[in-house]
């Protein structure tokens, strides 16, 4: 995820560490804090009966009527699927030889971290390990991105997605797995967001007969910066898929907690850099950068809606000589048509303000790096999530969160398809995994790995199936009412 202190345009990064502190308190103090459900795949399975390793698919517990089960009893799917989809996954997540995979497969990529577009050996990874699965996969797609497949190779088709990219960020965590690439550190979680996805390939490869569609899964570049899901649409990843989820790990909810929300869930992020120039002197280049700084202040206090939260904020000035000056800001807004009526406001401003001072105003908005559109929710998607994640790993395990003024380039699969974008927690005080993404100190309970895995897997495999149930049960006369 793109917190608020991405480092898009070089000039802009100072600026918004001050930008985001007022930010961070806010989002800080509407956390949750509270360390009281603590639930994690192991410890789900042992209460569903299959924790370390033991076989539970031998249990059927009679269907209950609740969630997710409701679909697959509604529309009679053989007994042996309809009961213990719940047991066979965590169970699985939770064998001893899949943990310990997955913190391997974790760590080999936290050592090795690469920056947006250049993760050939995070992308060779990905592949070799979906070969020694078995499952096929297309490669290169946005340069080192990969698709592989999982299932029918027929419709439905549902789509899971990681991000592979590290932070230049030099790591401060001494430990035995400590980045071995100076300068960069997988501080937002993409390594565990990676060993999560092929977690889930190897569950939904064992699982590949009861799978009533195909599951695609998207191992993506370049999500910090350089708009990496955009490249991916473009290529091809999005070609017949119905909807798409995807995780991200939180330190706000502590491990194995999953979180999330309708509508929504992460602003709209964009950049901008002004160059005013103008050949009447310094002092009117000055005045006309100061007017158009001011004006822009203007733009949210007095245009926006103040029940629908924007940001515009100047925090870069700077003149080289006497007839350039430099602007640099971000903005931010929560709804898409907030977002590009700031990019339009501030292009108008911007120019409109320089030529009323005689001078000619550039403007460059970054947006094939840094233009993130708001991240939202589809409804259905967000039940679908909330569903499965309380079905999964029991109710106390799922809350809802409230947005936030981060950015996440997920947002542009959401503008194209229905999406489902949600939390993971990993925040742990015993290991000291409080830290916040984009630091420096950033750490993981790793605990939460199998929990990714089977939430990821058992949200695409019950999407299928209750899409599954809707095609039969349109094609009869008898229509069902469905909860995905
Ligand atoms: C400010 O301008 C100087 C001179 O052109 C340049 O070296 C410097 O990088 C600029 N700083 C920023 C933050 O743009
Ligand atoms: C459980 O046991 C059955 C029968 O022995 C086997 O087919 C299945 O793969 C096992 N499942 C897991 C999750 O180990
Ligand atoms: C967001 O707004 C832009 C500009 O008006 C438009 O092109 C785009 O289709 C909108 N996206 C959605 C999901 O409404
Ligand atoms: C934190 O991690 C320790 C060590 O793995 C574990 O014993 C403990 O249960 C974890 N606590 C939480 C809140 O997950």
């Amino acid at each position: 995820m793109v917190s608020s202190s991405r480092r898009a345009p070089r000039s802009v990064v100072f600026f918004l560490l001050l930008l985001l502190a007022p930010l961070f308190v806010v989002v800080v103090a509407s956390a949750f804090m509270e360390e009281d459900v603590i639930l994690g795949t192991v410890a789900a399975a042992a209460r569903l009966g299959g924790s370390k390793g033991a076989n539970a698919s031998t249990r059927r517990p009679t269907v209950t009527g609740g969630g997710c089960d409701v679909v697959a009893g509604v529309v009679g799917g053989r007994r042996d699927e309809v009961g213990g989809w719940k047991e066979e996954i965590a169970g699985m997540a939770a064998r001893p030889d899949m943990t310990a995979w997955l913190r391997r497969v974790r760590r080999r990529i936290h050592e090795r971290p690469e920056l947006a577009y250049e993760e050939v050996e995070t992308s060779r990874l990905v592949r070799e390990e979906l070969e020694a699965l078995g499952v096929a996969f297309r490669y290169p797609l946005a340069r080192t991105g990969v698709l592989a497949s999982v299932g029918t190779g027929r419709p439905p088709v549902v789509a899971l997605r990681a991000d592979m990219d590290a932070l230049p960020i030099q790591e401060a965590v001494e430990w035995e797995h400590k980045s071995k690439n100076p300068g960069k550190m997988h501080a937002c979680g993409h390594d565990a967001h990676v060993a999560m996805l092929l977690g889930a390939a190897r569950i939904l490869k064992a699982r590949q007969h009861l799978l009533k569609g195909t599951v695609k899964l998207l191992f993506q570049p370049a999500e910090e910066s350089g708009a990496g899901a955009k490249r991916m649409i473009e290529d091809g990843a999005l070609e017949g898929v119905e909807a798409i989820f995807a995780v991200h790990v939180s330190h706000e909810h502590p491990t194995s907690v999953i979180g999330s929300r309708t509508g929504v869930l992460l602003a709209g992020c964009g950049f901008f850099k002004a160059l005013i120039r103008g050949s009447g002197g310094r002092d009117t280049v000055v005045l006309a950068a100061a007017s158009t700084v001011v004006s822009l202040q203007g733009l949210v206090s007095r245009e926006a809606d103040p029940l629908d939260s924007q940001v515009v904020s100047v925090a870069v000035v700077n003149s080289s000589d006497d007839s350039a000056f430099l602007l640099g800001g971000t903005f931010r807004a929560f709804s898409n048509a907030s977002f590009y009526q700031l990019r339009r406001r501030i292009e108008e401003v911007v120019t409109l303000q320089a030529r009323v001072h005689g001078c000619d105003a550039s403007l460059d908005f970054f947006e094939d790096q840094s233009f993130y559109p708001p991240m939202v929710n589809d409804a259905r998607m967000y039940e679908h999530v909330k569903a499965v994640a309380k079905e999964l790993l029991g109710v106390g395990a799922y809350r809802d969160v409230p947005p936030m003024m981060g950015a996440e380039d997920f947002s542009f699969y959401s503008q194209v398809i229905p999406a489902g974008f949600y939390y993971v927690g990993v925040r742990n005080e015993t290991l000291g995994s409080v830290h916040t993404g984009h630091s420096p100190y950033f750490i993981i309970d790793e605990d939460v790995l199998p929990t990714g895995a089977a939430v990821h897997a058992a949200i695409a495999e019950r999407y299928l199936a209750a899409a599954a149930a809707v095609s039969s049960s349109s094609s009869s006369s008898d229509p069902v009412e469905l909860e995905l």
